[in-house]
């Protein structure tokens, strides 16, 4: 086992609980969530979300490099530069969703060779304890690793404990590729603002919504044949990667999720391409940005 600091379910629990009441008083009905095309109770989501990614825990570099060509290397290279942690000086940082570490270990970077600053903290924290084991293994091999300046933490990005994650903390928390995997982005959203520090900056890597019809046509096709294909050859698991290409369709567009950052407190740049989002290969990922107010 690798250390990860694990938290007392029952503060997460409590909360959650507080939210659904004042939900369901405003709101009466089943509470639903969408799991990929599939619409289950939102009870039920988190539990889903988790068994795809201890299935996939172990082949999701490989299948990263695979579905992408490596282009969300690419992606996240560009995500971290726009950041450039470390120019200001060192910086406290919290990568939520944060897996394999691919964020964690961009910023480090960045901060040291760009600013040789070795003082940058990462806390990558993510509801998967397997995700981030791999995380923790490939940090292994790593300068930083047994250094204060990576740490990995299981929690929800809904519900962070408080006890650890206290308010106005954080110079810049990231989210890349695992706010749609969360079961209610306002939460996330909600939490990001509280940990954030006032002048914090919140920024999300997310696919997105490909604008040019003929584009999001071929990337369809491409999507829906060819990546569930890879997940039966390369992973055995067909399913988790038919959820992961679905989930993509059911994230909200550009602005729809830019709002969403605002009604959260945060505030964005214009609602178009290079103000509140950049999108990336016309919109097949895209980063948002919000600065805590
Ligand atoms: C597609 S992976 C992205 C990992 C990494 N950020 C990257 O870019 O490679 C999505 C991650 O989100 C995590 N996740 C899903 N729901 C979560 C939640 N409610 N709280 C924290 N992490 C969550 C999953 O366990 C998974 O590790």
């Amino acid at each position: 086992m690798f250390p990860v600091s694990r938290f007392c379910r029952q503060s997460v629990v409590l909360r959650r609980w507080a939210r659904r009441y004042a939900h369901t008083e405003s709101n009466a009905g089943p509470k639903t969530a969408s799991f990929g095309f599939k619409t289950v109770k939102e009870e039920e989501k988190e539990d889903l979300v988790k068994n795809v990614f201890d299935s996939v825990a172990t082949s999701y570099d490989l299948m990263n490099d695979a579905t992408s060509f490596g282009v969300h290397r690419l992606w996240k290279d560009e995500f971290v530069s726009s950041l450039n942690p470390g120019k200001k000086g060192p910086m406290k940082c919290i990568d939520v969703a944060g897996g394999t570490g691919d964020i964690a270990l961009r910023i480090l970077d960045h901060a040291r060779e760009k600013f040789a600053d070795r003082e940058t903290t990462v806390e990558v924290v993510d509801i998967n304890g397997q995700m981030l084991g791999e995380g923790y293994k490939r940090f292994k091999k790593t300068m930083y690793h047994n250094t204060p300046q990576v740490s990995f933490h299981e929690a929800n990005a809904q519900a962070l404990p408080e006890a650890h994650f206290q308010d106005n903390t954080y110079d810049l928390y990231t989210i890349a590729f695992g706010i749609r995997n969360c079961t209610s982005i306002p939460s996330v959203l909600e939490e990001a603002y509280r940990v954030l520090k006032p002048g914090g900056t919140f920024a999300c890597l997310e696919f997105s919504k490909v604008n040019n019809p003929l584009m999001s046509m071929l990337y369809d096709q491409y999507s829906f044949s060819v990546i569930p294909l890879l997940g039966t050859i390369l992973a055995g698991d067909r399913d988790s990667y038919q959820y992961l290409v679905e989930s993509i369709r059911k994230f909200p567009p550009q602005p729809e999720f830019a709002k969403m950052i605002r009604d959260a407190g945060f505030t964005t740049g214009k609602d178009e391409d290079g103000g509140a989002w950049v999108d990336l290969w016309g919109g097949i990922a895209c980063i948002h940005k919000g600065v805590k107010v």
